[in-house]
């Protein structure tokens, strides 16, 4: 894989430079002193984002339009794809979001063949297909498989939830756990989940970068702890010196009411929290570790990993804006 690796004097490409791990990952990388584009839709969100001194080129585009991407790509020998469309208070609308991020990934994928770009990262969710796979899963899924279409070399990463201030789902949890001492949750609530704190998925995004040998491969990425919701929402309690939750489980609570009641008490919009509610129901644990083989990281235990994101949390709003 050595003609891979990545040419100093090439420029990374970043799509998705605003978003909760696309904007970590921009200042980790400049912070490298790697030469990066951005692809983004509104140059004034990402600006105040770009570290004094980095060589960071920013062209306004769409990916769902295909603008700006010829451009974009010029002089690029991989990208990182961190993109999703989900979002809006609209659930009708959101509906639509699979749709959307499948044409935005095609037309990524088409301008990546005509410039010859040689690898892309992509980072999507965890979650084994099959007949009940929620739509936010699937649609992760599906993604990953135009991305790894192209001519570039594809490394895909799959997570499960990312811990770290500003990201959706971690939000959800967090605004659930910190205002409501008792809580009503339907049978999702003893599903496995194994998080993953966001400076180990920086960790490994950049490692795949820094390691070619990581190209054309899939693998699952996690942190230590493998928990049901439950426990996940008891550990985050513990770990913010809360008293312990009262939960019960509840045989029906349907995703759709799930998500209004989420908008109602929290500020995660419903059109965000159905689909993530939706996949609550699917197990999303590491099934293998290849990962560890190529690129080293010391996984951060959940509760840490909460504390980072209080504190980061207190400094700001999370950059989603939640
Ligand atoms: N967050 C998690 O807990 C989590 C867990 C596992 C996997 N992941 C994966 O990580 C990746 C990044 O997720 P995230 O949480 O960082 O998402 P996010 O915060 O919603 O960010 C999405 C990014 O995509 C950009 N985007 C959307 N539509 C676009 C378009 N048409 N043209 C150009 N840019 C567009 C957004 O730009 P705007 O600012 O213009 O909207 C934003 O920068 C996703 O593939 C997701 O599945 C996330």
């Amino acid at each position: 894989m050595e003609g891979l690796a990545h040419n100093p004097d090439g420029r990374v490409l970043l799509l998705g430079a605003t978003g909760f791990v696309g904007s970590r990952l921009l200042k980790e990388l400049a912070r490298k002193r790697i030469k990066l584009t951005v692809l983004v839709r509104s140059p004034e969100k990402v600006k105040p984002l770009i570290p004094k001194d980095a060589d960071v080129e920013v062209i306004k585009g769409d990916l769902l339009k295909g603008e700006g991407l010829e451009q974009a790509l010029e002089g690029a020998d991989c990208a990182y794809y961190l993109v999703h469309s989900m979002g809006g208070r609209s659930v009708t609308v959101n509906l639509e979001f699979a749709e959307r991020d499948k044409k935005a990934a095609r037309n990524f994928i088409r301008a990546a063949d005509a410039s010859g770009l040689r690898r892309v990262i992509y980072l999507g969710g965890l979650g084994e297909a099959g007949e009940g796979l929620s739509e936010h899963l699937k649609s992760r899924a599906e993604v990953a498989k135009i991305i790894s279409s192209g001519m570039a070399a594809a490394t895909v990463l799959r997570a499960a939830v990312i811990i770290g201030a500003g990201g959706a789902s971690f939000e959800m949890l967090r605004y659930l756990v910190e205002r409501l001492p008792v809580m009503v949750c339907p049978k999702w609530v003893d599903t496995r989940i194994q998080p993953i704190a966001i400076k180990d998925v920086l960790s490994y995004l950049v490692g795949c970068l820094e390691n070619p040998d990581t190209a054309g491969k899939t693998f699952d990425i996690c942190g230590p702890e493998v928990l049901t919701y439950r426990e996940m929402m008891q550990a985050y309690a513990e770990a913010r010196g809360l008293a312990r939750r009262i939960i019960f489980r509840v045989p029906v609570l349907t995703p759709l009411l799930a998500a209004y009641w989420v908008d109602l008490v929290t500020p995660v919009p419903s059109g965000i929290a159905h689909p993530l509610i939706e996949g609550l129901r699917n197990e999303v644990v590491c099934k293998e570790d290849l990962i560890d083989k190529y690129v080293h990281v010391d996984r951060t235990p959940f509760k840490e990993a909460v504390k980072v994101a209080f504190s980061e949390e207190k400094e700001g709003p999370g950059i989603t804006g939640f």
